[in-house]
């Protein structure tokens, strides 16, 4: 059974620029909740409760996130107030919260990689906190769609949509043979392909299921692209021994690593999560 998922946080953000100079962009808020909660909780409705997080300099407010703050604990005690900390509450209580540092930024191949002292010999989740997912209400998270497809195949599962031919240079793109609907076999990938190189416009997003062979693959892939460790150059090498599958997931996924995806999704949140929350009773 998996339990682990893994949150590498250590990029600067620098898209996000004055913000993120002396804040961690996956504590930037959606509304009046970080990012980074967002992707937690989205772990624990899929049955992850051991979170790891890999950081990197400045990047403490997300562990003191998730630790209780007895002053204010103490501050609010027994005032209406209180109900806006019952959502984080909850989330502490569930995870159990531990963190390893990337010591410089060798890309999100390195970073996982530097997991694999939390995660060791075990399957396990990956949630890349600036792509925001929401589904429908009733219908299983995004991580939880792909933990049902390890469940069934034993691999790797991505998860993937399908973007205008404009945007497939800012994705990890797949070459895949497709099986069903939505579910496809994976024969390899491309980092940021250059226009004419892109195999497909089905692009990788922040969610993966990893079988932990991508240790000993991550531990031989040269830096790629940007001079970075990539994670779609080691996944690649899985997908030509047949090992990954790709699922066109069911869902919404925000940007919000972008100024542009992170507007969107505020006033998506806002609309439709927010102003009905408050209307609750
Ligand atoms: P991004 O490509 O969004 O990079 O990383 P970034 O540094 O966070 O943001 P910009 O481009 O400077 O604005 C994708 C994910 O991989 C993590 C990031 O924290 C983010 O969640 N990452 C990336 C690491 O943890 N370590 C790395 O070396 C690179």
């Amino acid at each position: 059974m998996i339990k682990k998922c893994i949150f590498p946080v250590a990029g600067y953000g620098t898209r996000f620029l004055p913000a993120t100079k002396a804040m961690p962009k996956e504590m930037l808020p959606i509304v009046n909740k970080p990012l980074v909660q967002y992707g937690v909780e989205e772990a624990l409705a899929s049955g992850l409760d051991e979170i790891g997080f890999v950081t990197g300099r400045g990047k403490r407010a997300i562990i003191d996130h998730f630790d209780v703050s007895y002053e204010l604990e103490h501050q609010i005690a027994g005032t209406d107030k209180e109900k806006y900390l019952a959502g984080i509450r909850e989330v502490i209580q569930k995870a159990k919260i531990c963190s390893t540092r990337q010591p410089e930024m060798k890309g999100l191949g390195h970073a996982i990689l530097v997991a694999e002292l939390l995660v060791g010999y075990e399957p396990f989740g990956v949630i890349l906190a600036d792509d925001l997912c929401l589904v429908e209400e009733g219908d299983d998270p995004v991580m939880l769609q792909l933990l049902q497809l390890y469940r069934r195949f034993g691999k790797s599962v991505v998860a993937v949509q399908e973007v205008p031919p404009e945007e497939v240079h800012k994705f990890g793109v797949i070459e895949a043979e497709q099986l069903d609907e939505r579910l496809y076999t994976v024969s390899r990938m491309v980092e940021k392909p250059e226009p004419g190189e892109a195999p497909s416009r089905l692009a990788v997003i922040g969610r993966y299921v990893l079988t932990p062979d991508v240790f000993e693959v991550l531990r031989h892939t040269p830096p790629g692209k940007n001079g970075e460790i990539q994670i779609t150059d080691a996944l690649s090498t899985l997908a030509q021994r047949g090992r990954v599958l790709a699922w066109k997931f069911r869902g919404l996924r925000f940007d919000c690593g972008s100024i542009d995806g992170y507007v969107a999704a505020t006033n998506y949140v806002y609309e439709h999560i927010y102003k009905k929350e408050c209307e609750r009773p």
